[in-house]
């Protein structure tokens, strides 16, 4: 059953992990709004180039683009519990026509986000509408951190509903539909009162002045939220139900792979034995589980490297060769290139980053040394545009340093900091005119 912040106040229970685990703040997610537009850790530059070569079809590019970001799955392994308490919230909520909130909290890429969407998905929720039980409901969903300012909240809110005035005004009115859902990612971008102003309008002591029902769902992987806002929030009465993930272990994230993988020879069941795994061989997967679970549990990093490997071994075969294979018959990733994946070294890592990137490091480095204030995103930010005079768009920024977060030389975590060694920095910066920026 699902714990309200009340309940988990009173009995003093802990809400995270015995083992906190860092926040981290993940830009790579972004639906930057143009159709179909997902970011791709592997992109080098942020613009396209003009004329795009779109890559030859084959069993690798196949199988790379199950692990890429922004690729859905219908279906979660490893999270039936948590489905079936989102499942049961938005069956209680939107079938019976109440208000009510839930706060899903996690670490990074435990599949808060994307079980929201495959729950979505079950209720036939399409472009921002889903019904149950004759009961029409509106879906808003944003992502927080897209966001100049946290008070621009509400002004989206509303144009994302399609509608006009105020939040207010919509809760008061009879619409078409009658429940508002808005689901908020990465809530922990805005500011306390503004989340508490949210959460409260879906009280359910609002619930009979409202003549549309609001529905709120708040997702952040900031554990301090449960003990910073939520204990304010409980003590106005909004008890938000609480839905936390725990990070995948060794075993999950092997099955989610393995469950992956064998997806692509599920029209070919019959032919293979049970046990058999295409694309990539049971010991290194293995290997890239135990690489994973072991530092952070982020079913991305699994994910990256998985798709390396195979890139490393596409690499070492003719282009030709490439399309006369089947998923039954083409070579699979051995352990031999999952652990050259996973020993990267920091060098080899700089070599391959492109201009911008390197560009933000060097402001990175800057900031640190020269600025008194926090380190957050925000921050760097604004201290990036007021030293810099071609303007970067903030979602593109952002988008930078998710790819750099994702390649292991700077952390994404409540501030931002650098992995990466300064000299190793500089020295593979040493032949740009951008090192006489670093200071
Ligand atoms: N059980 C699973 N099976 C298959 N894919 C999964 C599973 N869980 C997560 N994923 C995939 O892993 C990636 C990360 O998941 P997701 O974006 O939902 O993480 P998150 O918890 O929302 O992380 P963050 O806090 O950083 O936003 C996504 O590409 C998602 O599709
Ligand atoms: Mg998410």
């Amino acid at each position: 059953m699902m714990r309200t912040a009340f309940e988990d106040m009173n009995n003093k229970r802990r809400l995270t992990p015995p083992s906190t685990p860092t926040k981290r703040r993940k830009f790579v997610d972004i639906d930057l709004g143009e159709r179909g537009k997902k970011f791709d850790i592997r992109q080098d530059t942020i613009t396209p180039p003009t004329t795009p070569t779109k890559p030859k079809s084959n069993v690798y590019t196949k199988a790379k683009a199950l692990f890429q970001r922004g690729s859905s799955s219908d279906v979660l392994v490893g999270r039936e519990d948590e489905r079936d308490e989102i499942n049961e919230f938005i069956q209680h909520t939107v079938g019976f026509n109440y208000s009510d909130s839930l706060y899903i909290s996690g670490p990074p890429g435990c599949g808060k986000t994307a079980q929201l969407d495959a729950s979505l998905k079950e209720y036939d929720c399409k472009r921002g509408q889903m019904t149950i039980k004759d009961n029409k409901c509106k879906v808003v969903k944003i992502n927080c951190m897209s966001l100049v300012n946290s008070n621009e909240i509400f002004n989206v809110i509303v144009t994302s509903a399609g509608q006009k005035g105020s939040l207010i005004d919509i809760l008061k009115t009879e619409n078409t539909f009658k429940s508002l859902m808005i689901i908020l990612d990465e809530i922990d971008c805005l500011e306390d009162g503004i989340l508490l102003e949210l959460f409260s309008l879906s009280n359910k002591k609002n619930h009979l002045d409202h003549k549309t029902k609001l529905i709120m769902v708040g997702i952040s992987n900031a554990i301090d939220l449960t003990t910073k806002v939520l204990p304010l929030v409980s003590r106005t009465n909004v008890q938000p139900k609480l839905l936390n993930f725990k990070p995948y272990n060794f075993d999950k994230i092997q099955k989610i792979i393995i469950f992956k993988l064998k997806s692509l020879i599920e029209s070919n069941k019959e032919n293979t034995s049970e046990n058999f795994i295409p694309i990539v061989n049971a010991s290194a997967i293995l290997l890239c589980c135990k690489k994973v679970s072991s530092v952070t549990g982020d079913l991305r990093r699994s994910f990256d490297l998985i798709i390396r490997s195979i890139e490393m071994l596409e690499k070492q075969m003719s282009s030709e060769d490439l399309g006369h294979y089947d998923f039954l018959t083409a070579p699979r990733v051995q352990i031999n290139h999952m652990a050259s994946v996973c020993n990267l070294n920091n060098g080899s890592i700089l070599s391959k980053l492109n201009h911008l990137q390197k560009k933000v490091i060097v402001h990175l480095f800057n900031f640190q040394k020269s600025s008194t204030k926090v380190g957050s995103v925000n921050n760097f930010f604004d201290y990036y545009t007021q030293n810099n005079h071609i303007k970067m768009k903030k979602s593109d920024f952002l988008e930078i340093l998710g790819t750099l977060d994702s390649m292991g030389v700077v952390n994404l975590g409540k501030d931002i900091s650098i992995k990466t060694d300064y000299m190793e920095f500089k020295n593979s910066i040493k032949n740009e005119n951008i090192v006489r920026e670093l200071i």
